[in-house]
């Protein structure tokens, strides 16, 4: 038995099979349970008693041996494989790229950020409304056009609907706070809508609202001027005469722009001017909807879309761009927060 173990021992060290199939092979031939090592252990148990000892530690170096030899094999093959591919498997990989803040998220923390320097806090509302805090408690007419179904997603019957504005949140807001109220409102709202390069089915608006006693249009103007100046930093904002049926007065905001390059004169379309925002004094008939009195109490409202002064900013001509996500797009922007 003695020599057996000997020319086993002497046999191993001399393989050298290669590729995976061989040093298998090469395993179940020693370590199998029909193999070489079963075998002698068969042998072991015929071995006079005063040698067992002996005849056991040569076997046990056998089995350490062999197994030793396999692993040994392995890495060897291991090597080899990644030495043909040209990998180096040991190679600490480098460093992952970082994402990048999308455009959208950079442009609302910066506009709330500007409104929080004031005392305006955050509040939001569901994405999925019902006609009164979307219309009715915002003082549209029944006939509106708004409540079409052409402009408007419905989810379900006429009053589960999917916002068309922030507005939503206003009412919201108004039925279940007292004044003074001062808050900003972010959130995504839907039109029914073609995709295109001006216009798309679902977008993000930012929406203000302050109500207090002796709230007027000039703290309006002067609230507007304040984030014009630190969000374009551009020193003239004008008014313009317009209408929503939650506000009375109502206006248009725009920023004066310049016309100093052919992008100035493009996005102003020749007017140097750029309409910025919908706003005006939240209407007695608002207040009164949500329980607020309106002898008492008065306030303003603006809205924003967000996609728009990203655009801006950015000088971004396709809206559908936000929506892509296309990483080229995406990792030019960057912000510190
Ligand atoms: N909700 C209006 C819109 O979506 C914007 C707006 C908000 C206008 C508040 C006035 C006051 O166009």
């Amino acid at each position: 038995m003695r020599e057996r173990i000997e020319q086993l021992m002497d046999e191993v060290k001399k393989a050298s099979p290669t590729g995976a199939e061989a040093i298998e092979a090469f395993r179940i031939k020693y370590l199998g349970r029909k193999g070489e090592l079963k075998a002698l252990a068969e042998d072991f148990k015929s071995v006079a008693n005063d040698q067992k000892r002996e005849m056991g530690q040569l076997l046990n170096e056998l089995k350490k041996n062999i197994t030793a030899k396999v692993e040994e094999l392995k890495n060897a093959g291991e090597e080899q494989t990644s030495a043909a591919t040209g990998e180096d498997l040991t190679r600490p990989h480098g460093d992952l790229p970082i994402g990048a803040r999308h455009p959208i998220s950079i442009v609302r923390r910066e506009i709330l950020d500007i409104f929080a320097r004031i005392g305006f806090t955050v509040a939001e509302g569901p994405e999925v409304e019902d006609d009164w805090h979307v219309f009715s408690g915002l003082n549209f007419p029944p006939e509106h056009p708004a409540r079409d179904m052409q402009d408007t997603f419905f989810v379900e019957g006429d009053d589960r609907l999917l916002r068309t504005h922030t507005s939503s949140v206003q009412v919201r807001e108004m039925e279940h706070r007292d004044p003074p109220i001062r808050i900003v409102m972010p959130g995504r709202v839907f039109r029914n809508e073609a995709v295109s390069a001006r216009s798309h089915c679902a977008f993000h608006q930012v929406e203000g609202l302050y109500i207090d006693k002796d709230v007027s249009f000039a703290d309006l103007k002067q609230t507007l001027l304040y984030f014009a100046q630190e969000f374009f930093g551009k020193a003239k904002i004008r008014l313009r005469p317009s209408y929503f049926p939650f506000t009375e007065p109502s206006a248009e905001m725009d920023v004066y722009w310049g016309l100093e390059t052919e992008t100035d004169y493009r996005i102003t379309k020749g007017t140097g001017w750029l309409e910025v925002l919908g706003c005006g004094m939240v209407d007695p008939n608002v207040l009164k909807a949500s329980g607020i009195d309106p002898e008492v109490y008065t306030g303003f409202a603006f809205g924003m879309g967000i996609e728009r002064i990203a655009m801006l900013r950015y000088q971004i001509g396709d809206l559908r761009m936000f929506f892509e996500n296309d990483a080229r797009f995406l990792k030019q922007f960057t912000s510190v927060s």
